[in-house]
């Protein structure tokens, strides 16, 4: 890309170096509205704010880095997933993507079901009021503590991954006098397009039980001979970060054909089928995520279809979104620290957290966006680096952006579509304090989960 072509920082030498970035937007303080949680907008000063309240007061109060979600966009997000999949369908939020006790509750009053895969994410929904039932328990590993805690407080669904867990859950459920409803995982054997780490329905990976080789059919088989458990469905879950909804609709098509098979084969209906989450977001302008609505139409379609071509009733269908609900509403805020030109490469962006707050850049590669916030700039782009304060050349937060090349220590850079596996995966990494969340609506800003404190690492630390 040539200097000549997009206006060059006068920090750069006249060719930008190899990156993952397109040119530098038009307008570095445009706030592309893909990227940032809705209420987000400028105010008349230059600076910009969340849900009426400005980033300036919002890290006076709540110090930097820290995760600001806007409530606001939440439930509409939530909403949004619930109306579009109407009242012959379950949504289920994925609680890995982020989870606290606030977030549990918007979901109840949003009317979604809630997805767990842990003993803590359990305890967690359970302790917030999701009612048991609208709960659905996932895990490659479950361990017996976990099967039972999940059997007794009586979630609606265990979703079985394996054959030792088919009969382990049976046996816990029968020794503890109930019946269990269950819904076999199957790995559809689709190549998602995504990053590998978050691909999960290809055949050599740990998730589910294959169709493929008839290992599926003979999971069904099993289910329904065992007296602790009722099998309602199948599921399968692809992947994660998808845009192309064609893997969703052979995954559907694999799934109804096996439900077809077992009527075949049992005179059984499965009644339900639950399609998984991973429908992508967008982190950077180049991203096109698909509408809830799109997605419910595209699939109700194809079940519906391949349903009637089997001469099946139509199975109830459920989906487990979480970072297409969670991960657009909310932003990281960081603190400009130091800022180290580097000569005909790029420019270094020091912030106050990093790879501890957002793991996703050196894990899969991920791309973000990023914008100086605390006010507006017409200095000209300069390429930055946006990089953490841990001991590791890979601490990446954004790896290729534009901010103006007047950026100075002390301004406010915020990350936007943080809310999804950024604090749920966050670390102590030398010994850092996982930031809080800070829940914004109205112009009424409440903390959800709170700052760590130097009290909570040593309270571990017993030696
Ligand atoms: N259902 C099941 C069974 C899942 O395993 C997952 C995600 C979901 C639903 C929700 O997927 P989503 O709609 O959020 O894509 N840490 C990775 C993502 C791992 C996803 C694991 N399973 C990341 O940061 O991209």
């Amino acid at each position: 890309m040539s200097r000549s072509a997009h206006p060059a920082g006068p920090r750069h030498a006249d060719v930008w170096p190899e990156g993952h970035y397109s040119a530098p937007p038009a307008d570095l303080n445009a706030l592309d509205p893909k990227v940032w949680a809705q209420t987000v907008t400028r105010t008349g000063t230059g600076e910009v704010s969340v849900g009426g309240i400005g980033v300036a007061a919002l890290a006076e109060e709540f110090g930097t880095p820290a995760y600001f979600v806007d409530e606001t966009d939440f439930r509409a997000r939530a909403r949004a997933w619930r109306t579009a999949f109407g009242h012959d369908a379950d949504v289920f939020y994925a609680g890995k993507a982020f989870l606290s006790r606030a977030i549990v509750r918007w979901l109840h009053e949003e009317g979604l079901n809630l997805d767990v895969c842990s003993g803590g994410e359990l305890t967690t929904a359970l302790s917030a009021g999701m009612p048991a039932d609208r709960i659905a328990f996932h895990g490659n590993n479950k361990s017996t503590d976990e099967i039972t805690q999940a059997i007794e407080s009586g979630v609606g669904r265990i979703v079985l991954d394996s054959f030792q867990e088919i009969v382990r859950v049976a046996h816990i459920a029968q020794s503890l006098g109930k019946r269990q409803r269950v819904q076999i995982r199957v790995t559809v054997g689709v190549e998602a397009h995504t990053h590998e780490f978050i691909a999960t329905a290809h055949e050599d990976q740990k998730f589910g039980i294959a169709l493929a080789d008839g290992q599926a059919a003979e999971a069904v088989r099993r289910a329904l001979t065992l007296d602790g458990l009722e099998l309602i469905g199948i599921h399968s879950h692809i992947g994660s970060q998808i845009f192309d909804m064609a893997g969703f609709e052979v995954a559907a098509r694999r799934v109804v054909a096996l439900l077809a098979a077992v009527r075949d084969e049992h005179g059984v209906e499965l009644p339900e089928i639950d399609l998984g989450g991973g429908l992508g977001i967008a982190y950077t302008s180049d991203d096109d995520p698909r509408e809830p609505h799109e997605i419910a139409k595209a699939l109700g379609e194809i079940v519906t279809r391949e349903c009637e071509a089997a001469k099946l009733r139509t199975p109830r269908i459920s989906v487990e979104p979480g970072r297409a609900i969670v991960g657009p509403t909310a932003f990281t805020l960081y603190d400009v620290g130091t800022i180290k030109p580097l000569e005909g490469l790029r420019t270094y962006v020091s912030v106050d957290g990093g790879m501890s707050d957002n793991i996703r850049t050196a894990l899969y590669d991920a791309e973000y966006s990023v914008a100086l916030v605390s006010r507006t700039s017409e200095a000209e782009p300069m390429l930055v680096r946006v990089v953490g304060k841990h001991c590791e050349s890979g601490d990446i937060v954004v790896k290729d952006a534009f901010l103006p090349s007047d950026l100075a220590p002390g301004d406010l850079i915020a990350v936007p579509a943080t809310g999804a596996y950024c604090r749920s995966m966050a670390s102590n990494y030398n010994h850092a304090l996982r930031p809080p969340v800070v829940a914004v609506r109205d112009g009424e800003a409440r903390v959800i989960v709170r700052r760590e404190t130097e009290e909570d690492l040593l309270r571990l630390d017993v030696g």
